[in-house]
């Protein structure tokens, strides 16, 4: 099914250029007053505002007059709306079309489709909102990427959250979606983290313990701080990581153990918030993965003239200064994160073909790194403009004392998790133990899904676990109320109940919505206001994933929660005469809140 909104698009595009010669694409709006119909074009105001309609000076009276048949926006907008209500006349979707000062066209779907649409949601099922429209679009989307031997940081947890929900929106819209997680598993560190395990650590303990990741931190920060007293060790975690690179067998192994060790706890975190990838057996490729990669990128920049020395070291320069120099090779010879990251690019379009789109969801402290590797990839002529995305997130800051007393952005994810949990089943009056943690999970996600990704979240329990406000339970909670109700009227909601309800008369589908009709039968206004917001969800789906915005989702469902729970306030459902309608009605709002969480990562439990 194609959506209303590209329908009336194309329409408003074909009659505008019919009326003035020129082809501009609309941008049709959500008026913020429901009066205002669904849908409103500034088409006219526009091109009027546009240069190239308006009659220039030197033209005479008469070509002024041919050139601008219309002397306002508001007689070109009329126009449109005559057109629209001509041939939109056989098809019954739009109920009305009308132009309103000073230029304006608004557009009223008719209460017809509207109905339609609800047979629709109850037909498609979980299908629904997925409309499969990109199916030539490809992406590797790489997110979480912890490092190896350190924590998991908030950092990886919102890149993990925010990464997810951005692949299952663009999986919807029918993109070929590559799930990627680009590991911290190399780099020089190693080097010092071997040298400190060997000198003070137990390899015993460390696999027996139940955070074997801050022993091995423990054990790094203690190499820096002998370090600092004798600066010998530097050398000794340089000679480490030459071993480790050189393949030496010892060092090897412990080098594999750390990934052990550390992919234990991250798989734990994972398997909490029900994450997966798919590149590499679902392990993601590594940075260890480019070690051998990384020659044939050097050797390309060398011979295109991009490499430039520097005391020693080998970067990038910019044109023009754009941007500060990157570095590619250290004095010592050693490769560096940037040269990983070109490496893992140039794999990437490999495998999955020249014209992938690369998404990296990484912090926003790294913006700077990635425009630079961004344009070096440019002026390899690797990749066009738009292909290379780098979706940002911003911090946290701790509310909890708790937590702001750590250091940096240091805490156990696994706390936060648990601490989360037992507050959810306080929330969920001790109903299943799997509810709770659904609701815990759900709280966390949804409290960093909400707002745009590059804002900072100040981290507040009773914020994120609230039942009333924007909040995940309280999404939660809005499905598991029209799941009671479903259950209470103890019948099976089916699309072809309500085409008998059309048949019968019972609902007056086709009543113009505004005017006066003499029947007590018409719908409420609440009811109205839900079958509008339902018909929109596929289109939020859509425009969430082409602009990589979960939280326009989250908008969506948080106002479509507040228009159902006020419905259900003012309303009868089971015990009134529309009971049939108003049960359908739930139903599809059920499945909308339950479709649009599920592309989330978040799950809806019948019952809270
Ligand atoms: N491991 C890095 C970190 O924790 C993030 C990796 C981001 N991805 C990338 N391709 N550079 O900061």
């Amino acid at each position: 099914m194609i959506p209303i909104k590209d329908l009336i698009v194309k329409d408003i595009q074909r009659i505008v250029k019919e009326l003035t010669g020129q082809s501009i694409i609309p941008i049709l709006e959500h008026p913020k007053d429901e009066r205002h119909g669904d849908y409103s074009s500034n088409i006219a105001l526009a091109i009027f505002s546009s240069s190239k309609f308006r009659p220039k000076a030197d033209q005479s009276l008469a070509d002024k007059v041919q050139s601008s048949k219309f002397r306002t926006p508001m007689e070109l907008a009329e126009e449109i709306a005559t057109k629209f209500k001509i041939q939109n006349s056989k098809f019954k979707i739009l109920e009305k079309v009308e132009a309103v000062k000073p230029g304006f066209v608004n557009f009223y779907l008719s209460e017809k489709y509207l109905l339609e649409n609800i047979k629709t949601v109850l037909e498609e099922k979980e299908k629904f909102g997925s409309k499969r429209q990109d199916p030539n679009k490809k992406v590797v989307i790489e997110y979480s990427s912890p490092n190896i031997a350190k924590p998991f940081t908030v950092g990886h947890l919102r890149s993990t959250i925010i990464g997810d929900a951005i692949a299952n929106l663009l999986e919807a819209n029918g993109w070929k979606v590559y799930r990627d997680n680009h590991l911290g598993d190399w780099g020089t560190q190693f080097g010092k983290q071997i040298y400190a395990i060997k000198t003070w650590g137990n390899e015993d303990e460390i696999t027996k313990s139940e955070n074997p990741v801050k022993m091995l931190m423990d054990l790094y920060v203690r190499f820096h701080q002998e370090a600092e007293k004798d600066p010998a060790l530097e050398e000794e975690g340089r000679r480490w990581f030459k071993k480790l690179e050189d393949g030496d067998k010892e060092t090897r192994r412990l080098w594999n153990k750390c990934i052990e060790w550390s992919l234990k706890e991250f798989r734990k975190i994972y398997d909490r918030l029900g994450i997966s990838f798919t590149e590499n057996n679902g392990a993601g490729y590594g940075e260890s993965f480019f070690e051998d990669k990384m020659g044939g990128i050097i050797n390309e920049l060398e011979k295109k003239g991009l490499l430039k020395e520097s005391e020693g070291a080998k970067l990038v320069f910019y044109p023009k200064n754009k941007y500060p120099p990157l570095m590619i090779i250290k004095k010592d010879g050693a490769t560096l994160y940037a040269t990983r990251d070109l490496a893992t690019d140039k794999f990437r379009l490999n495998k999955y073909g020249k014209d992938v789109v690369i998404i990296n969801e990484v912090g926003i402290e790294q913006s700077l790194y990635f425009k630079q590797i961004f344009e070096i990839e440019k002026m390899l002529g690797w990749v066009k403009d738009g292909q290379r995305i780098h979706k940002r997130h911003g911090h946290y800051r701790f509310k909890d004392e708790k937590m702001s007393t750590r250091k940096g952005n240091v805490i156990w994810l696994e706390e936060v998790l648990e601490e989360a949990i037992g507050r959810a089943n306080k929330l969920s009056s001790g109903k299943a133990e799997n509810t709770a943690k659904d609701v815990a999970i759900g709280a966390i996600k949804w409290n960093d899904l909400k707002r745009t990704s590059e804002q900072d979240i100040v981290f507040d329990w009773d914020e994120i676990l609230n039942m009333e406000g924007n909040a995940g339970p309280y999404l939660q909670y809005t499905f598991a109320r029209t799941q009671s109700v479903i259950h209470k009227a103890s019948i099976n909601v089916m699309p072809n109940s309500f085409q008998h309800l059309e048949r019968t008369g019972i609902l007056k589908p086709a009543s113009p919505r505004g005017e006066q009709v003499q029947d007590d039968k018409m719908m409420e206004p609440e009811e109205v206001s839900l079958l509008r917001a339902l018909q929109r969800f596929p289109e939020i789906v859509w425009e969430a994933g082409e602009n990589f915005s979960p939280n326009l989702l989250c908008n969506y469902l948080f106002d479509l929660a507040q228009k159902f729970n006020l419905f259900y306030q003012k309303h009868k459902i089971l015990e009134s005469e529309n009971r049939d309608f108003r049960l359908a009605l739930t139903q599809a709002v059920g499945q909308v809140i339950k479709n649009g969480l599920y592309l989330l990562g978040i799950k809806a439990p019948e019952r809270m």
